[in-house]
């Protein structure tokens, strides 16, 4: 596996490769690397000749210094689990290579970003824009591989996509969950055993909100209901929301045609997890 720490080091060797028709998967990590991360550099893989993933972790998309600090960092076994994998090549710039100067551009993503994150974690979206945006400069991928776990995220990415006119294809693949539901996360590293036993909760909160979806209870009364579920726990419910899978719009009212996104949030003590469920028809 080749590792790259430069921008000038990733770029000279990728020239070469495109030269030679390699084409070029980008899975974009800020490492603590879990089986969804894992799943992704798979898929690239499978479709891609040379498959780079970055390890960043990108201070611009944090709007909590501590969450930053505290971001949990393991380097030494993202890279064997990266080798395991057989993935091609890592890029690890430090800040001062990834922002040589204090960016002054600000992006906003207009309605994908008033709801769920966008509400809770100011300049969150700007951040990832940028150095998505940077990332897709420097490696110039085919293909970019994103998980669904952060729905609103890839959203955000594909119209930066779109209205850049990046010449890459975005790939969105499937949550993968542990073996009681919990979705593998990278802050789920941080969670004691008492915060892991709880943090089911949010899995546990979208099954039921799917089933009574299957009975054609209203929204109104799946909300009330996973709030009641939230009230008997001591995970803090941020918000839970029945949305558009594409717009990301909260829906009043749905039918048997009706694409769905149950969209969740939760703190579990300090750590925030966030999960999602699309039900479409
Ligand atoms: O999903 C993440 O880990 C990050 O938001 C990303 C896409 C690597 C950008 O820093």
């Amino acid at each position: 596996m080749r590792h790259f720490t430069t921008v000038s080091g990733i770029q000279n060797y990728l020239r070469e490769q495109k030269l030679n028709h390699n084409s070029i998967g980008l899975v974009p990590t800020m490492g603590a690397l879990h089986e969804g991360h894992s799943s992704l550099v798979k898929a690239s893989l499978s479709e891609n000749d040379i498959t780079v993933t970055s390890i960043f972790i990108n201070p611009v998309q944090f709007d909590n210094v501590e969450d930053f600090k505290r971001y949990p960092q393991t380097l030494e076994s993202d890279l064997i689990e990266l080798q395991k994998l057989g993935n091609t090549v890592v890029f690890i710039p430090s800040q001062q290579e990834m922002y040589p100067e204090k960016t002054i551009l600000r992006l906003e993503f207009g309605s994908l970003q008033q709801e769920m994150e966008g509400k809770f974690r100011e300049g969150h979206f700007n951040g990832v824009g940028i150095v998505v945006g940077k990332l897709f400069n420097i490696i110039k991928p085919d293909k970019a591989y994103f998980g669904q776990k952060d729905l609103q995220q890839y959203a955000v990415i594909n119209q930066l996509v779109k209205d850049f006119s990046f010449d890459v294809k975005l790939r969105c693949m499937p949550i993968l969950r542990e073996d009681d539901g919990l979705a593998f996360s990278s802050r789920n590293q941080r969670l004691d055993a008492k915060g892991r036993t709880e943090a089911i909760i949010l899995y546990k909160s979208l099954e039921l909100a799917k089933d009574l979806i299957v009975e054609k209870v209203s929204i109104e009364e799946i909300i009330v209901k996973v709030q009641n579920l939230f009230g008997q726990s001591t995970v803090d419910l941020e918000y839970f929301e029945i949305v558009d899978p594409v717009s990301l719009m909260p829906i009043q009212s749905y039918n048997t045609q009706t694409n769905i996104a149950l969209c969740i949030a939760g703190r579990v003590g300090k750590i925030r997890l966030i999960d999602n469920m699309i039900i479409s028809k």
